[in-house]
């Protein structure tokens, strides 16, 4: 048994989406940094590490696994973590990760987006994940 992660707190009754989902059949929202800082900036950011291809990347993954509906990936703009970016969170269950590359991706959408297994060597430094829950989001794989 798939047993993902999140807080029961934001759980709605009957449909198990979190309060952060925007609408109906949404399983998983994705927010990938895409913030860009000039070059002399001390801070660094997502954008100069590739995060703009990877979000293109996400979306491509989503059509090509089929989850177009069920899974969305959005922009976003600074998380807050930008020396270990590029960042990223999924929602509901609230799972921090940073990704380098498509591989990194392609494993986060194959293994948690659709198999709602956690990607431990993919984790946002300091975030460890929620609790995990006893209700399954994982995606199933279309036909
Ligand atoms: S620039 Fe991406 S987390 Fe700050």
């Amino acid at each position: 048994m798939v047993i993902p992660w999140g807080r029961n707190d934001v759980v709605h009754p009957g449909h198990g989406l979190g309060h952060h989902a925007p609408m109906d059949g949404l399983k998983h929202h994705i927010f990938i940094c895409i913030n860009q800082r000039p070059p002399d900036d001390p801070r660094g950011c997502c954008a100069a590490n590739g995060s703009v291809e990877l979000h293109a990347c996400f979306k491509r993954e989503v059509r090509r696994l089929g989850l177009k509906g069920l899974v969305r990936a959005n922009k976003a703009g600074c998380l807050d973590h930008c020396k270990d970016g590029p960042s990223l969170v999924i929602y509901p269950e609230g799972v921090w990760y940073r990704v380098r590359n498509e591989t990194d991706v392609v494993e986060i959408m194959e293994r948690h987006v659709v198999k709602g297994q956690l990607v431990e060597r993919l984790l946002m430094p300091g975030h460890p994940p929620p609790p995990r829950t006893s209700e399954s989001r994982a995606v199933p794989r279309p036909r």
